[in-house]
């Protein structure tokens, strides 16, 4: 079975909601049961397993299992299931700590122990870097995951969708795979004070003059709630993600149930455009700076409510000091910087490089020359797309760092790599996929994969952070 395969499924949604709108659209094999082994896990959680009449993606099933699993779907090159029961567990299946596990689409890996979460983690970037980047499996066998400080109650970041039911205004998260909401009280992955932010705000919320936004009219005034905390500072941040402009005396009654929480500072954040981008660009504080800080290590980073910041600070912490680790040379251009966090780290005395830092985003670049300055640290920050600012960059970089979002990097940014000859590349990864798509083509460009090591960013869920070192 290739891993392509498996994208494609993930690219269709999570396997949970492919069920629920089978059953109502397919003239179907659904109630079909089939007893199956389970070899492997796909990029979207799901068991994986392999029959005569095809790849079966099994909803709730662990590697190494044997399970009574209930079709749901079946496409010309592979069919989706659900466990019904599991008949030879694995030794690492454990019980879900939340109660909405199975239906939330945040979390994919409750059922599963830390540490066999960690091997299954590890075994999705071997799969990847072999089957889609065509290295040597040889080059895996040590590869370890590196453990999350904390695997509950990590999250720095939650962002929850507002809709109206009934007349009533409601919040929570997605049904896995699609825009169905269900409601929640607590989530055992956001860390304590996005947990209190939450509950305040839950309360305060019938109080609203206005409803919630619907997707399908495009009507109702509150989109989302988006919340940041600092996990060294305590400081929390609260942003009303709103759909046009509201009236001063709902403004007021909003801010009124955003205060209830006491967030260090509150902002609204505009965004009327339909889709499912949750944030706009336009956003004003309300309470306080509209900026919240965090610490990673010695350096104090501020950021604000649309700029990127690590979900998980302790271990973006461990990930940022073993990536300035594999940097050599004095010239060091990092691609994708954000407000600055790794540039600290890569900046600073100990690792002593002369960093120069692209980073798209206008506000996330304006808080790293805050950051910067702030932490007595020198770097030269262009706010540009990476793609377009490598063709004017000029100079010789001992290292290439790159951090780029889930797509990967664009080919262009790939190609001026090679045309650089910079000796070597430190790619910092949230998805295998691409990362072995993008390594594949710096190896084509002659670039050896020299190590690799991945980070549990993300606990619970099936997502993994991977840090790989390419050398000419
Ligand atoms: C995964 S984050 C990494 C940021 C930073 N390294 C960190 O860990 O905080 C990726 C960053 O790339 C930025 N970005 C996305 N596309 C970009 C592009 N084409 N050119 C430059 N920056 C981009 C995003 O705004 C985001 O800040």
């Amino acid at each position: 079975m290739g891993v392509l395969r498996v994208e494609r499924s993930v690219r269709s949604g999570s396997s949970q909601s492919r069920y629920s709108q089978s059953r109502s659209s397919q003239a179907n094999p659904a109630g079909e049961r089939l007893r199956l082994e389970i070899a492997g896990l796909s990029s979207d959680g799901s068991g994986i397993a392999r029959t005569d009449r095809g790849v079966v993606f099994v909803a709730g099933a662990l590697p190494g299992e044997l399970v009574e699993a209930e079709l749901v779907k079946r496409r010309k090159d592979f069919a989706l299931a659900r466990t019904v029961s599991v008949v030879r567990p694995s030794p690492g299946r454990t019980a879900p700590r939340c109660s909405a596990f199975g239906q939330c689409g945040g979390c994919q890996l409750q059922h599963a122990d830390y540490p066999l979460q960690l091997s299954l983690k590890a075994g999705l970037v071997r799969d990847a870097m072999t089957r889609l980047g065509g290295f040597a499996p040889e080059l895996f066998e040590n590869l370890e995951c590196v453990p999350s400080p904390l695997p509950w109650g990590y999250r720095n970041k939650a962002s929850f969708p507002v809709q109206s039911l009934r007349g009533r205004i409601v919040t929570g998260f997605y049904h896995a795979g699609s825009h169905r909401l269900i409601p929640i009280k607590t989530c055992p992955v956001n860390a304590a004070p996005l947990n209190a932010l939450y509950g305040a705000v839950l309360k305060g919320l019938p109080s609203l003059p206005f409803g919630g936004y619907d997707e399908t009219t495009h009507e109702g005034k509150l989109r989302h709630l988006v919340m940041r905390s600092g996990f060294h500072t305590g400081q929390t941040l609260l942003s009303f993600v709103l759909n046009g402009r509201l009236a001063a005396k709902s403004i007021k009654a909003l801010v009124a149930v955003g205060a209830a929480g006491r967030p260090s500072t509150l902002t609204l954040n505009h965004n009327s455009r339909p889709g499912n981008v949750i944030l706009g660009t336009h956003t004003e504080p309300l309470i306080g700076s509209g900026r919240i800080a965090e610490r990673l290590d010695e350096w104090t980073l501020e950021f604000d409510t649309t700029s990127f910041f690590q979900v998980n600070t302790g271990q973006a912490e461990q990930l940022f000091r073993y990536a300035a680790e594999q940097v050599r040379g004095t010239d060091v251009l990092e691609l994708y910087s954000g407000v600055g966090s790794l540039t600290c780290f890569l900046a600073s005395r100990a690792c002593g490089a002369r960093v120069t830092a692209v980073e798209e985003w206008r506000s996330a670049v304006a808080m790293a020359e805050r950051n910067m300055r702030a932490n007595g640290l020198e770097a030269r920050l262009l706010c540009a797309r990476a793609e377009e600012a490598v063709g004017d960059l000029r100079g010789s970089y001992g290292t290439v760092v790159v951090d780029p979002p889930r797509d990967g990097c664009d080919r262009a940014v790939l190609e001026a790599i090679h045309a650089f000859r910079a000796p070597r590349v430190v790619y910092v990864s949230c998805n295998p996929a691409t990362l072995a798509r993008d390594a594949r083509i710096l190896a084509g460009h002659g670039y050896r994969l020299t190590s690799i090591r991945s980070f549990d960013m993300f606990p619970q869920t099936v997502h993994v952070e991977t840090v790989a070192v390419l050398e000419r």
